[in-house]
């Protein structure tokens, strides 16, 4: 077994970070990140790490460069303390969906990340569901991949009541994949092109949903465009007006509210990885993953397998 298991929060998600420790039965190591009057930001971590198997919690969740940032340094800090070993957990990892050039002059963000935990000798990262298992190619250190669906999954309960599991896009076809096993449902998938940041356009669907009611699931809802395209998508094919929605990552940014509000959704199912405020008037439940971050570092820290707590690809 590695040295003592000290298990640090950054300020990116507090209230994870504290429920995962409950979980866990640690305490959080005292530890303060604060910016200098110039805007450089500057961590302390207050206890003895030395020697110690740490666990770093932060999402690098919106603002991404300010937490990627505070990790980074919490990492440095950790190991010039004299850690053994630091392993970052990243419930939502940032700059996922930046895996691959679409133009020959455009930077894969993914790939800056995962070099940049490296360049502060970060051991090992997890993470869950992340925008595609094939991520794992760009990291130098050992990825550790969580998923979220079981739990999303028994949350649902009479909401699983569904005839059909929707993906949004090509993307979410081995999630969609994943959600119909497990449900023992069919599923189909939709053919979206996203043509801006925040504008999807969709194309029909592959699948029959005429006459069922869906259960549309995704890696996240960030402006809600890909799930509102989704919906538009399976109501013009005949689908019953009454939507489920499951999605791991709830960033819910700009107008994804109101976006998500004018459409037939009986219940948004998300996690707490991010841990942004949902937004008011949509039938949001929230699925906590600190019990599945606590499993996955109490199995880490004492050498035991990660067995079914990992995303089978
Ligand atoms: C994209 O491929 C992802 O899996 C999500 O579908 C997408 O990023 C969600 O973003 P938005 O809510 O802005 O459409």
């Amino acid at each position: 077994m590695a040295g003592q298991l000290v298990l640090i929060g950054g300020p990116a998600n507090r209230p994870l970070a504290e429920a995962s420790a409950r979980a866990l039965g640690v305490p959080l190591a005292a530890c303060e990140v604060a910016r200098f009057p110039d805007g450089e930001i500057h961590v302390e971590v207050h206890e003895s790490v030395r020697n110690a198997d740490v666990y770093l919690l932060q999402p690098t969740s919106p603002p991404i460069e300010s937490h990627l940032f505070q990790l980074l340094l919490l990492a440095d800090a950790c190991r010039r303390g004299g850690a053994e070993r630091v392993t970052a957990v990243v419930p939502y990892f940032g700059y996922a969906r930046q895996d691959r050039r679409a133009s020959g002059r455009e930077a894969v963000g993914a790939r800056v990340v995962a070099d940049a935990m490296g360049g502060v000798h970060i051991d090992r990262v997890v993470a869950v569901d992340l925008h595609t298992p094939a991520l794992e190619g760009v990291f130098p250190m050992p990825l550790e991949q969580l998923t979220a669906v079981p739990r999303l999954a028994e949350a649902l309960g009479p909401d699983a009541e569904r005839e059909v599991v929707v993906a949004p896009d090509a993307g979410a076809i081995k999630l969609a994949e994943r959600w119909a096993r497990r449900l023992e449902l069919p599923h189909a998938a939709v053919h979206k092109t996203r043509i801006g940041g925040g504008e999807v356009q969709t194309r029909g669907l592959a699948g029959e949903v005429r006459g069922c009611r869906p259960l549309v699931v995704d890696d996240m809802i960030s402006t809600g465009g890909t799930i509102a395209g989704a919906i538009a998508a399976v109501l013009e094919a005949g689908a019953i007006p009454d939507v489920v929605v499951a999605v791991t990552h709830a960033l819910f940014v700009g107008s994804a509210g109101e976006r998500l509000r004018k459409l037939p959704i009986a219940c948004t199912f998300v996690t707490d990885t991010v841990g942004a405020e949902p937004p008011p008037g949509l039938n949001v439940r929230t699925v906590s993953v600190a019990p599945l971050l606590a499993d996955a570092v109490s199995r880490l820290h004492e050498g035991r397998s990660l067995g079914d707590v990992i995303l089978h690809v």
